[in-house]
């Protein structure tokens, strides 16, 4: 059964007023519990000012707070420094910032790109336009029979011509958690620049970067409880060094010249212009309300409803699971299809019984092309959801089932 106390946690949500809504969507964007929205709403009201500008307390402040977030982030991902966090605008900036800011002045004809078949776009195609751009070869790690990864081929794979590899900590689709460990490993033995992209691992489960033998990892707030428009890169700061801006501008310079520019020391030289000064200080009020919940007890949370949703849902007829069909390795994200039932019926059906699901192609066509269905309807868990939203899932699948005559 569930472990956390869904009924005071669901009290902190304003969306669940609605007592008829189911939402089994967290892995596109979590709702926000009051802490964030008043947290948010009332820096905006009175504590709010441009950062790293003013001589005026309010700005002092502003800039303090936003400041301190930084050091609650580097505190929740156990990184040596705040110096290692940068705030960017995702997870998908992140990656993209990596992409640009090193492997476009890194990467040669014939070095190699590694990623896995079951990335999210936002971990494949910058690494698809850094091989055109560069000559690279962008090579995968393949899915096994099982939903999860074929390692069996990694040590060709992840050879010294790897200068990156770039992997989900857990899959958008399948809910797959790779065998990080191994896989980092391999790269550290050669040398190359590794990276999480870490959007539906950690909001999910501890991570700390200081064990996870990771150079850099990657997270947006918005699948946390926090805002949109926020996210973090942690990079070790040896490849924060390494790394160049790709933005330029204010507040990222050390001096500025009519024709040369220096830049500021790292994190802030990527920090160009004006940052997401109050969904940094959502950040913070999230990250707060996770670790008072605590990330095992999510985690494990997390773990109890996929057991009871892959039990309930084994029993739905001419319903198919593309994924793992047990909680080893996997997270609390389930893709499924009914017999011959668009997905997107599916999910409006299911919206009839309050049930909201994401249906699509998720962002990850080639995964979908190798599952061969054109899109998936997907149920996400996260730390509000209960036994009794399963179960409306799966009433509403029957009924779906009845409603096109598939059951
Ligand atoms: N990356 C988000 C998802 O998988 C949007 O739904």
């Amino acid at each position: 059964m569930p472990l956390l106390d869904t009924t005071a946690i669901r009290a902190d949500f304003p969306v669940f007023e609605d007592r008829g809504l189911h939402f089994l969507d967290s892995a596109a964007s979590s709702q926000k519990p009051r802490q964030v929205i008043e947290a948010m709403a009332d820096f905006a009201a009175h504590g709010y000012a441009n950062v790293n500008r003013g001589a005026y307390r309010l700005s002092v402040s502003a800039t303090e707070r936003y400041e301190a977030v930084r050091d609650k982030v580097a505190a929740f991902l156990g990184a040596g420094s705040s110096d290692e966090i940068v705030f960017v605008r995702g997870a998908t900036t992140g990656i993209n910032l990596l992409a640009h800011g090193w492997g476009s002045l890194r990467l040669r004809p014939d070095d190699r790109i590694i990623v896995t078949e079951m990335e999210h776009h936002a971990n494949l195609v910058p690494w698809q336009m850094l091989a055109r751009r560069t000559g690279a070869r962008l090579e995968f790690i393949p899915l096994g029979e099982d939903h999860r990864l074929d390692l069996s081929g990694l040590d060709r794979l992840i050879d010294e011509d790897t200068k990156i590899v770039a992997v989900t900590g857990m899959s958008n689709v399948l809910g797959t958690i790779p065998p990080l460990d191994v896989i980092l490993a391999a790269a550290r033995e050669v040398g190359a620049f590794s990276i999480v992209d870490g959007a539906q691992l950690v909001p999910h489960q501890p991570v700390d970067v200081s064990t996870l033998g990771a150079d850099a990892l990657v997270f947006s707030a918005h699948k946390m409880c926090g805002p949109t428009g926020i996210g973090v890169l942690w990079a070790r700061p040896e490849r924060l060094e390494e790394l160049e801006p790709i933005e330029y501008g204010g507040d990222m310079i050390s001096t500025v010249t009519r024709y040369t520019a220096t830049w500021a020391p790292i994190p802030q030289r990527f920090e160009a212009g004006t940052p997401p000064i109050i969904e940094a200080i959502g950040l913070g009020a999230a990250i707060d309300y996770v670790e008072k919940i605590g990330r095992q007890a999510i985690a494990d949370h997390d773990t109890e409803l996929t057991r009871y949703a892959l039990d309930a849902l084994g029993d739905v007829p001419e319903l198919r699971i593309h994924g793992p069909v047990d909680t080893e390795s996997r997270g609390g994200v389930i893709s499924f299809t009914m017999a011959d039932i668009h997905p997107h019926d599916l999910a409006t059906i299911l919206d009839q019984h309050g049930v909201a699901v994401r249906a699509g192609h998720h962002c990850a066509k080639p995964l979908l092309e190798i599952l061969e269905v054109p899109a998936t309807a997907r149920a996400s868990f996260y730390l509000y959801n209960t036994t009794e939203d399963i179960d409306a899932l799966v009433e509403a699948l029957r009924d779906a089932g009845e409603i096109f005559g598939v059951i």
